[in-house]
């Protein structure tokens, strides 16, 4: 949730860990601060708002220091201000510490502190952390930090340091992401690789409760059992361009005009399309074993979720194979049937939420086999799951998923394909689909064209108060999709509904303020859907339908089409969702919203 970058080597660590806030500051941005250490001791800068406020006030004091520590908050115990915003200081004023995540038992912990004669300045859950480290202090920093935690229920990304050990950044994590990364006698803690690619790309990722210690001389690596570790460094494939807006006003207009390119490479190596089949080499070992489950699984929030309802439709209607959806945060509370039998996929871009990964712990605790679906190389949801498969959409920096999503569902059709054709799909079916997959990067192309008319479009709804997405089949989750797109950015009201349910209740919305997104391709329900649009329109609606590219007959009834190519509803939901993902990017721009950052979101949700 919150963002974190500390730095300790030859230079100056302010313009480092500044710029590292700055590309961090996609995942939270209500306040920031940094503690820097100098010969007196620890200097403390914080602001509330952006980084670039708390950049121009560095630059009036000149600071300079080679060991920092940065932050930037995203609220959840307390409101963004001054006292509350890290890095939070201890009474002594000799400890200062940066925070990802959130204390359960903080409450417990403050209220024991407090009866000690501790003085809290701040109303945030992180503050306990310091009051503990700060009472376990006798001279070793790592060993305070490890005392300290064994009180602490919940989940953290920390980096720690203290006026005595002047050279030294501790850091520690528990189901909150954190890497260390090393360059030329200069040394990186980050809660995401984004924040230090510019200075390095060989990083370390720490696992649950490890302590990193950095100093000049390098990295040390300690187990939870405080035993030296040695832990393997790996190279970041990825460039600082893709994770730059490269010419485009918004990150996530740029991800979304990215999605030919990031479907290609999910596909990439997977797809056969001469024998109509796919091979994914993270989970080929497991194939037996979905095949044969007595039940599977996914699990997810978000956008991601969304994925998974897709992917349900299609292991079902192409494989045959049951399969259930669940929202993460449901999962863990609701006693699933879910044995040594079943297969869980947990579907995760950032790879990081909390919901997700409690679910990951729920199935593994009934002894289920958990398969990863995730973006993030290297990242918990990564780690905690027995195998998986990468759907490298690269790093997706605006905080509405776009390309991730169509990478989820890409990498889900090609395990639909392969299970499906070894549950008896004729060669000739398989070949069609890999024949239509290989085609998506060209007919998302042909959709991206479309960009300007949908902007057109989006002006003229863009101060509607509530929108209605309809669609049918793998088009409701995509309906649902597009809803929560127009929702994050443009902050309007949007419903999702499979299209027929709109007599059971919300035509009751439906007058001439009210815009309906039709997605009506020529399937076998496009008579249904018509009749649909028909009923919108006798009571005045606004009717925007996406149809395929030809339909001229829609034309008649809806007051705007948007075309996409003809679709088997194996690629379907990719190529429709585009058009959605336009409408929404140019409606928020429309209304003057923050695109990439909206209000009360962040990129990756690390609290339950
Ligand atoms: C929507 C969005 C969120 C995420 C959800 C899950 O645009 O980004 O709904 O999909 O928070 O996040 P991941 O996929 O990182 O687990």
């Amino acid at each position: 949730m919150c963002g974190i970058v500390g730095y300790v080597g030859q230079n100056n660590a302010v313009p480092v860990v500044i710029q590292g806030l700055q590309r961090l500051e996609y995942r939270g941005y209500d306040s920031c601060g940094i503690a820097m250490m100098n010969s007196e001791g620890l200097n403390l800068e914080k602001v509330t708002g952006k980084v670039m406020e708390l950049q121009g006030l560095l630059a009036q004091k000149k600071n300079s220091t080679s060991l920092a520590i940065g932050h930037t908050r995203w609220a959840t115990h307390g409101p963004p201000t001054f006292d509350n915003a890290h890095p939070h200081v201890s009474q002594d004023g000799k400890i200062a510490l940066v925070h990802n995540g959130i204390i359960e038992n903080y409450k417990v912990l403050r209220d024991e502190l407090e009866n000690d004669g501790y003085q809290f300045r701040s109303e945030t859950d992180t503050e306990v952390i310091v009051g503990l480290i700060s009472k376990c202090y006798h001279g070793n920093l790592e060993h305070a930090v490890r005392e300290a935690l064994s009180y602490v229920v919940g989940a953290y990304g920390l980096a720690i340091v203290h006026a005595d050990e002047p050279e030294k950044i501790v850091c520690t994590r528990k189901g909150a992401p954190l890497i260390l990364a090393m360059g030329e006698n200069e040394y990186f803690v980050a809660s995401d690789v984004a924040a230090i690619l510019h200075y390095s790309k060989d990083v370390i990722y720490l696992d649950n409760e490890e302590i990193g210690v950095l100093t000049p001389e390098g990295i040390e690596t300690y187990s939870v059992a405080d035993e030296p570790v040695v832990k393997k460094i790996h190279k970041i494939t990825f460039n600082l361009e893709e994770i730059e807006k490269g010419g485009y006003e918004h990150f996530m207009l740029k991800e979304i005009f990215s999605q030919p390119q990031t479907i290609y490479d999910a596909m990439r190596g997977r797809l056969l399309p001469e024998e109509g089949n796919a091979h994914l080499g993270g989970i080929e070992h497991m194939i037996g074993s979905i095949l044969h489950a007595d039940q599977r699984y996914f699990t997810a929030c978000g956008t991601s979720w969304h994925a998974g309802l897709i992917g349900e439709m299609m292991f079902e209607q192409f494989a045959r194979l049951p399969c259930e959806v669940e929202y993460a945060s449901e999962f863990r509370y609701r006693e699933p049937l879910v044995d040594a039998k079943s297969i869980v996929f947990a579907i995760s871009q950032s790879g990081e939420t909390a919901d997700t990964l409690a679910a990951i712990q729920e199935a593994k605790n009934r002894d289920a086999t958990v398969l990863g679906i995730c973006n993030v190389v290297g990242s918990s949801i990564a780690r905690e799951t027995e195998a998986g498969v990468y759907v490298h959409a690269g790093p997706e920096i605006g905080v509405a998923s776009t390309k991730a999503f169509t990478s989820q569902v890409t990498v889900l059709s090609l395990l639909t394909l392969k299970l499906a054709r070894l549950m008896g799909m004729s060669e000739s079916d398989g070949l069609e689909i890999a024949d239509a997959m290989q085609r998506l990067p060209e007919n998302v192309e042909w959709v991206l064209k479309q960009a300007d008319q949908i902007a057109e479009i989006a002006k003229l709804y863009a101060d509607a108060s509530n929108f209605l997405y309809l669609g049918r089949g793998v088009n409701f989750p995509v309906a649902l999709e597009g809803a929560l797109k127009l929702k994050e950015i443009s902050y309007i009201h949007a419903e999702g509904y499979p299209a027929a349910e709109m007599k059971h209740g919300p035509i009751a919305l439906i007058d001439k303020s009210m815009p309906i997104v039709a997605i009506a391709p020529q399937d076998k329900t496009y008579d249904k859907i018509l009749s649909n649009i028909e009923e919108v329109k006798a009571r005045h609606g606004r009717v925007i339908a996406l149809a395929t590219r030809g339909d001229e007959r829609i034309k008649d009834i809806a007051d705007h089409v948007l075309y996409v190519p003809p679709a088997l509803s194996f690629t379907a939901p990719i190529l429709n969702v585009i058009p959605l993902q336009l409408l929404s990017y140019y409606v928020a721009v429309e209304r003057g919203c923050n695109v990439d950052q909206p209000r009360n979101l962040a990129k990756s949700v690390t609290v339950e």
